[in-house]
């Protein structure tokens, strides 16, 4: 599946906010001191990979710029911000944008996805002489990367859960007559009981608890055989869809070696940069990078 389809998905299932939308984030107030103090209120904004929009929404809203918001997969954000700005769903890689439009370019957690080298072009194209940007990235060793690593061994074990596998089988065989459902429901019982979950491993449990679920509505005649093969055809899309977007989101996540690298290229092109390890608690959330281009 195309990753713009992932992503897609993705909001669809209702990942509404994005991470520095809490105000407790030390992202938060990165944002606040590297973008929002400092935009004037006519400078024009370019959100690239916004999403729905977490960081376009801070803007005050005296802000009378052009403000625009891009991101290539299927995402509507919410109607009063689509009022505000312009969402247009487009590749950060390619930019429909003249040169020089935008006083700033920001993003959050967007940049890194996009293939670096178009994107860099990209970005200096559009930009104006003085223009800022902020590029705020998730880290390799962050929370969200840590949070990922679990979430994708926890959907690889579902996969491969013999009760998984079992209660596919079973709705295959739904309709073969030697096939000994009551058996099978004990069977299933028992290795529901013996399977070992990670510890605080709420998505394993969910998911096993929901196929536990479904196998009793199939048995107590509340899906017919056809529904329940669809379900069933659904439910594993929806697990590798969820396994490609965390091995995605794994993939990219920049290393230290990468920021070092992205932050050599803005100084190349005459940008002065301020780079900042944002962490929690002793524990690191993203590598926020502040550039001003040099008069
Ligand atoms: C982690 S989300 C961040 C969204 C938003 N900036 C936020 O902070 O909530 C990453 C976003 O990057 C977008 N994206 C990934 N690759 C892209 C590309 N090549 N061009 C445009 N958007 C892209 C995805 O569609 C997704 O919405």
């Amino acid at each position: 599946m195309n990753s713009h389809l992932s992503w897609s998905h993705y909001w669809r299932g209702g990942a509404g906010e994005s991470l520095q939308a809490h105000p407790a984030s030390p992202l938060y107030g990165f944002v606040s001191e590297y973008f929002l103090n400092r935009i004037k209120s006519q400078e024009s904004v370019l959100d690239i990979a916004t999403g729905n929009g977490a960081l376009l929404r801070r803007l005050p809203a005296e802000h009378d710029g052009l403000c625009a918001g891009v991101d290539y997969s299927d995402i509507s954000p919410q109607l009063e911000l689509r009022n505000r700005h312009n969402f247009a769903r487009m590749d950060g890689s390619s930019l429909g944008f003249t040169d020089n439009s935008f006083d700033w370019v920001v993003s959050q957690f967007g940049f890194e996805y996009v293939a670096r080298e178009p994107a860099l072009a990209e970005l200096f194209r559009v930009l104006r002489n003085q223009a800022q940007v902020l590029l705020l990235c998730h880290r390799e060793g962050s929370y969200l990367c840590v949070h990922s690593k679990q979430q994708l061994l926890e959907a690889q074990l579902i996969m491969a859960s013999p009760l998984f596998l079992l209660a596919r089988q079973w709705l295959t065989c739904f309709h073969c007559e030697q096939f000994e459902r009551c058996e099978l429901k004990l069977c299933m019982d028992s290795l529901f009981a013996q399977i070992r979950l990670p510890k605080e491993s709420s998505l394993l449990l969910a998911l096993l608890h929901g196929v536990m679920q479904w196998v009793r509505d199939v048995q107590s005649g509340r899906y017919s055989e056809r529904q329940a093969q669809q379900i069933i055809h659904q439910w594993v899309l929806e697990v590798e869809t969820n396994i490609e977007r965390l091995e995605h989101q794994l993939n990219v996540a920049l290393s230290a070696k990468d920021q070092k690298h992205l932050s050599a290229e803005f100084r190349r092109e005459g940008f002065k940069a301020k780079t900042v390890a944002l962490g929690e608690k002793g524990r690191s959330l993203a590598w926020g990078m502040y550039f001003s281009r040099q008069g």
